[in-house]
């Protein structure tokens, strides 16, 4: 059998990265995650660092602001995957250069982890970050680096304990806020299988220079389908309020960062769609649960059933 390749994680103390770098190294990848070291004596992160050295992880110190440490820590492995934040995107020209440089890379992932950033209606903030993902793609192309973009759509976790509700923390109970009508489609995963399936491709030659859609059957929903399934589930019919196309785009102008990222994010997937109909061009793209059938992964209605 072929030896799995090493992986470097950059950004996998972040919220999708810690699912990366555990899935890496259960799967038996030996993996390292690029740390800086504020992070290391940041209480808030123990947790997550000390699960990450039980698993057997490398931890790398570093950061992408840091050429050179970025680069001795490329040079150590063979995939590198990025998951930095939203205020790193753009800055991962530092990774892709030192890619570049390094020269040993086989297959690179930049921070996607959400929509076909290729195909998308949106307006600011969105369109800005979603802009920046695409440039980062070209820029990847450009530098003739081996790639994988993961659109693995909807985080279960962010979106479905709401039913897709900005600016609200728990499940509903008797009102629900729906933005647009509530037919659109999305696709929600959850977390763990993000991981999973994003560490089957890395050293899959039938995701080289192609965007994986994490896009499985039983996960596909419209809001009023969600919520529908969750009535079923507490027992009781909620009251519920549809806000119309102009007052989301109203309330996006009138909200402060971050709340109108996530309104921004809501209105291009919640109402303009986009992640459920998009067309699997097969010369660029593959889908997940095609790919891995053999991922048992949890659908929207196991999910829900967790957070009842
Ligand atoms: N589809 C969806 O529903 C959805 C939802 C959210 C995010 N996303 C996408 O997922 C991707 C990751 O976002 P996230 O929310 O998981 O990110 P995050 O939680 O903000 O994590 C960012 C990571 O980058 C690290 N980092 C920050 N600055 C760094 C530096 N200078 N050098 C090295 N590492 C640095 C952070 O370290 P510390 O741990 O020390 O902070 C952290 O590990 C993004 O592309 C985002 O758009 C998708």
């Amino acid at each position: 059998m072929a030896e799995k390749s090493k992986v470097l994680v950059i950004g996998g103390t972040g919220y999708i990265g810690k699912f990366i770098v555990e899935a890496s190294a259960k799967s038996g990848h030996p993996t390292f995650a690029l740390v800086r070291e504020s992070t290391l004596s940041n209480p808030a992160k123990a947790n997550i660092v000390e699960g990450f050295k039980s698993l057997g992880v490398d931890l790398v110190h570093g950061d992408i602001y840091d050429q050179e440490s970025l680069l001795n820590a490329i040079k150590q492995v063979d995939v590198v995957i990025s998951t930095v934040g939203i205020e790193q995107l753009e800055d991962q020209d530092k990774i892709v250069a030192a890619v570049k440089a390094a020269g040993n890379i086989k297959r690179f992932l930049p921070s996607e982890f959400g929509r076909d950033v290729d195909c998308v209606h949106a307006v600011e903030p969105a369109k800005a970050m979603f802009a920046i993902k695409a440039k980062i793609r070209r820029l990847v192309e450009a530098e003739g680096i081996p790639y994988t973009y993961v659109s693995s759509n909807s985080f279960a976790g962010w979106f479905l304990p709401t039913l897709a509700q900005p600016g609200v923390t728990a499940p509903p109970r008797d009102k629900v806020v729906i933005l647009g009508d509530g037919n659109t489609k999305a696709v929600f995963n959850r977390e763990i299988d993000i991981g999973t399936y994003t560490i089957k491709a890395v050293d899959d030659p039938r995701t080289l220079n192609k965007l994986l859609y994490i896009k499985p059957p039983a996960n596909t929903y419209s809001i009023n389908d969600l919520v529908y399934l969750w009535e079923r589930k507490i027992g009781k019919t909620l009251e519920r309020v549809y806000v119309p196309e102009e007052q989301v785009l109203k309330n996006i102008q009138e909200a402060a960062f971050p709340l109108n990222l996530m309104l921004a994010i809501s209105h291009s997937v919640f109402v303009k769609g986009g992640q459920a109909n998009v067309e699997i061009e097969p010369s660029f793209g593959v889908e997940a649960s095609e790919l891995y059938p053999d991922v048992k992964y949890t659908a929207v209605d196991q999910y829900l059933d967790q957070i009842i």
